[in-house]
């Protein structure tokens, strides 16, 4: 019989009668595991091996658990301090045990609840006095000898209360692991007595073995694709970002085109042109990141005059303006913008891409900036999907309708609307969907019609319907998960993030 030469030296290497476990075949054949796994697993397709598979624990020390290891469990090192200082005749003073124990930072709690917990001793009145009977032999301390036991032997059974202890204390971690052992069957002692010898395997077919005629005889090896196989976490692409493709793609295919701009941006783009009075609470240093920068020079004088009067005077001969303060330095100011509403008014004005005729459509999906307090639906940053249609003539149902075709792409059909104000549009809608998870009702958009004192200004004399709608929001609609830190930053989920596929 002929198998290839790693099968040979496994089948040479395991017993009929002791099981030895892949490591120790892969240690002793001096191979790679995942070979030795692969090829016990065809031999025992071809019957010669059993492969036996247990789930088992594999316990390592952490961080904290190896350095406790080197200096002492805090709570041990306290007691040794106790000891030598006679506080096992009359009450020392902590103050002086903590140093001498060379306790710092969150050592020392940890030392005085665990030592209180292990009935070493009493703390009364910042003194500790050492008990004559604790719990157990100080000098035999079972959570000191698990972390031995621990960093000696690797694995522990996993039944053992000390192990949880250590693992509720953050000094040891716990990872099932699947540990596969193998043993010869009959057949396999009866092939190896008959004898078996090694084949050349060949894993590609080359030029050089077709034009030879070898081909004919060598023997190829066998790909078992059912094999289990390591889990390699290559790097992908964030969802957020395979979501925000997915949105652009969708938007692109109503009709919509995409619009560029400053992250960072004057004051006047972001909120001027929108009629937000200067004195906003939104405008103040509360809710704006403000930018240590020159002031924007760049911005059309006759906008910024027209701008300027719908402020102070309104627009029309029934308008009226805010009758507050405002001034153009402020306007020029450049801050993070807080939302990218800043682009509409860019391209709207005509300063990107010219004067646009209608009808129009226009998105953007990127980030914007606010000084939010964080929160499982708040960060700093988050991705807004801009967009707005400028037609002769629109209405809140053509507002509800492209969200309500927009939204059904990604599953979602249980919208609701709310009325809302912002100065800058009317009427103005408030968007909600339902959590898949929680059934509650979570704000996914802001939207609306602008107002002829955002418009005028702007040289725009048709309708025009407008959003801002939270990427991060949509998301949680279509994945379920609660708190948007699982998708950003340090506190992300890794699982949702590795396994989670947009689909189309
Ligand atoms: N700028 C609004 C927000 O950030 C969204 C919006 C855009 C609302 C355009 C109406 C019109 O919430």
């Amino acid at each position: 019989m002929n198998v290839p030469e790693t099968q040979l030296a496994l089948l040479e290497a395991a017993s009929a009668t002791d099981e030895k476990t892949v490591a120790q075949l892969a240690d002793e054949l001096g191979e790679d595991p995942a070979a030795i796994t692969r090829a016990a697993f065809e031999l025992e397709e071809a019957g010669l091996v059993a492969v036996d598979e247990r789930v088992a624990e594999d316990v390592t020390l952490t961080e904290e658990g190896r350095r406790y290891r080197e200096s002492g469990l805090p709570e041990l090192r306290l007691r040794a301090a106790a000891l030598d200082a006679g506080a096992d005749e009359d009450p020392v003073e902590m103050g002086q045990l903590i140093g001498e124990a060379e306790l710092d930072g969150p050592e020392v709690d940890i030392a005085l609840s665990n030592f209180a917990r292990k009935g070493y001793g009493s703390i009364d009145g910042g003194t500790v006095t050492l008990s004559a009977e604790p719990r157990h032999d100080p000098d035999a301390d079972p959570e000191r000898g698990a972390l031995d036991a621990v960093a000696d032997e690797g694995a522990v059974s996993p039944a053992d209360g000390v192990l949880d202890r250590l693992e509720s204390r953050g000094l040891i971690e716990r990872a099932e692991t699947t540990v596969r052992s193998v043993t010869l069957t009959d057949d396999g002692v009866t092939a190896l007595m008959e004898g078996v010898e090694a084949a050349e395997t060949v894993s590609a077919v080359t030029p050089e073995l077709l034009t030879s005629g070898e081909w004919e005889s060598v023997e190829f090896t066998e790909y078992n694709v059912e094999a289990e196989a390591e889990t390699v976490n290559g790097g992908k692409e964030h969802i957020l970002r395979q979501t925000a493709n997915r949105v652009k793609d969708v938007l692109v295919g109503m009709g919509f085109q995409e619009m560029e701009g400053p992250h960072a941006d004057a004051d006047f783009w972001i909120n001027d042109c929108l009629f937000m009075p200067q004195d906003h609470p939104a405008r103040t240093h509360w809710d704006r990141f403000a930018l240590d920068v020159p002031p924007m020079e760049e911005l059309p004088a006759d906008l910024v005059e027209r701008v300027e009067s719908a402020h102070r005077d309104g627009v029309g001969s029934e308008g009226d303006g805010y009758h507050s303060p405002w001034s153009e330095d402020f306007a020029r100011a450049v801050a993070l913008r807080g939302h990218t509403t800043s682009l509409s008014m860019r391209y709207l004005s005509g300063h990107a891409v010219g004067e646009l005729e209608p009808p129009q459509r226009y998105f953007s999906v990127e980030k914007v900036y606010r000084n939010d307090t964080l929160d499982p639906t708040h960060l700093l940053e988050f991705f807004q999907i801009e967009g707005w249609v400028m037609a002769e003539e629109l209405s809140v149902r053509d507002l509800m309708g492209t969200f309500t075709e927009f939204y059904e792409q990604f599953g979602i059909t249980d919208l609701e609307f709310k009325p809302h104000y912002n100065p800058y549009t009317e009427p103005s809608f408030e968007l909600f969907g339902k959590h898949p998870e929680t059934d509650e009702l979570i704000e996914i958009g802001n939207s609306g019609i602008f107002r002829e004192e955002v418009l005028s200004p702007l040289g725009v004399d048709c309708d025009v319907m407008a959003w801002g709608l939270a990427l991060e929001r949509l998301l949680m609609l279509m994945y379920g998960f609660e708190d948007i830190r699982d998708v950003h930053g340090t506190l992300c989920d890794l699982d949702l993030l590795r396994n989670v596929e947009v689909v189309y």
